[in-house]
């Protein structure tokens, strides 16, 4: 009764100029180590979940990079948008077809981008996690202990005095992406996490959900009652996916429902959004420098991002704290500490060129 979401339609423009709509994060190998994030995510999983049961949500556009990268995968198991449309949406819509096909299916909803150190935790969490919400009809997510004010995360505020028995913590409050004196306030209260984006639910408690808190979303949904990958399935998706509101499951269902559980997750995690995030993850050399597929001669450099493509030899005299990426037509070298401006510097790039 196991499926898995694997959302994979995002476009992690904070890691430009690798990084990109043609070819986003997901599909790279950020880490350097032979795997890209979607083919390391799809191993985790596939650990758990049966591999048929795995849907790839992703958009048209990159339905053949996932054909390319996921080989295991049947073209039946991706399902592919029209329009980006966030998390919301594209979790409904698989929802909906899993319940086609098992009404007692329980769902793992996973981002595709994620870095996760200790597989054996997190497959024994997920587990807990499984076997809970198939008796229970609870919202799971996977919470981490916060080390900063990150203000790109969503924060859970749990009841320490819950899940004495089973580790399992009810949920108070639930803030998507908080201003930083918010995050900072939470911080000091001591009872928050953060929000992983990995989250575990059965599909009737997902589909309850929607109907209560979307539902213009459920409705539109509820009326392309075809079984997935049919002709009459695409024709209707490909007519009416682009009507669904834009919005993450965070604002859309998260933040409005009382029925959300945490599980304190033990594995080491990165969400890996920003080049400084996949930075602190790299191994370094003695002066704080990471290097992912480059030679480099360095003097007086220290705790640089560095990646070419293509092993170009960089040479490097007096440079702290600098992301410098190459890729094809691009040359970025920009300071580790404005890194949340990348996209901003996107936007005005395309403005220009
Ligand atoms: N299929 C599909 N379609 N996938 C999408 C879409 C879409 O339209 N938009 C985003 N995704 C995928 C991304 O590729 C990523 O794997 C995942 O969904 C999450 O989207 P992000 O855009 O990366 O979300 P976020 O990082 O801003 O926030 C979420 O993750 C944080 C942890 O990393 C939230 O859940 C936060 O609460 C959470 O803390
Ligand atoms: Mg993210």
């Amino acid at each position: 009764n196991y499926y898995a979401i694997l959302m994979a339609g995002g476009i992690g423009s904070r890691f430009w100029p690798v990084s990109t709509t043609e070819f986003p994060k997901q599909f790279h190998d950020m880490l350097g180590t032979g795997e890209t994030l979607i083919q390391k995510t799809f191993n985790r999983l596939s650990r758990i979940i049966p591999e048929e049961n795995i849907l790839i949500l992703t958009h048209e556009r990159y339905k053949d990079l996932v054909l390319e990268q996921l080989p295991r995968a049947n073209p039946g198991q991706i399902l592919l948008e029209p329009a980006m449309r966030n998390t919301a949406p594209c979790i409904l819509y698989a929802s909906m077809k899993i319940q086609k096909e098992n009404p007692d299916a329980v769902i793992l909803v996973a981002p595709s981008d994620h870095w996760i150190e200790q597989e054996e935790e997190f497959t024994a969490e997920v587990r807990h996690c499984f076997d809970t919400c198939a008796k229970k009809n609870i919202l799971m997510t996977l919470g981490i202990a916060p080390t900063f004010p990150n203000t790109g995360y969503g924060y859970i505020q749990y009841d320490a005095s819950s899940g004495e028995d089973d580790g399992i913590k009810k949920v108070m409050k639930f803030t998507e992406k908080p201003t930083y004196e918010t995050a900072k306030e939470f911080l000091e209260k001591g009872n928050y996490l953060w929000n992983a984006g990995i989250f575990i639910w059965s599909v009737k408690s997902i589909l309850e959900a929607f109907r209560n808190f979307q539902p213009d979303m459920y409705q539109l949904f509820l009326k392309g009652n075809n079984k997935y990958n049919t002709l009459a399935e695409r024709t209707f998706i490909r007519k009416n996916y682009q009507k669904a509101e834009n919005i993450s499951i965070d604002y859309a269902i998260l933040e409005r429902s009382d029925n959300i559980h945490v599980l304190p997750a033990d594995f080491d995690w990165n969400d890996l959004g920003t080049w400084g995030s996949l930075y602190e993850k790299l191994p370094k050399d003695n002066a704080g420098n990471a290097v992912v597929n480059a030679r480099t001669l360095m003097e007086d450099a220290g705790n640089n991002m560095i990646r070419t493509t293509g092993k170009k030899l960089v040479v490097i005299d007096g440079l702290d704290d600098y992301i410098v990426v190459e890729k094809k037509k691009v040359l970025l070298i920009y300071p580790k500490q404005k890194e949340q401006n990348i996209k901003e510097i996107l936007q005005k790039v395309k403005q220009k060129f």
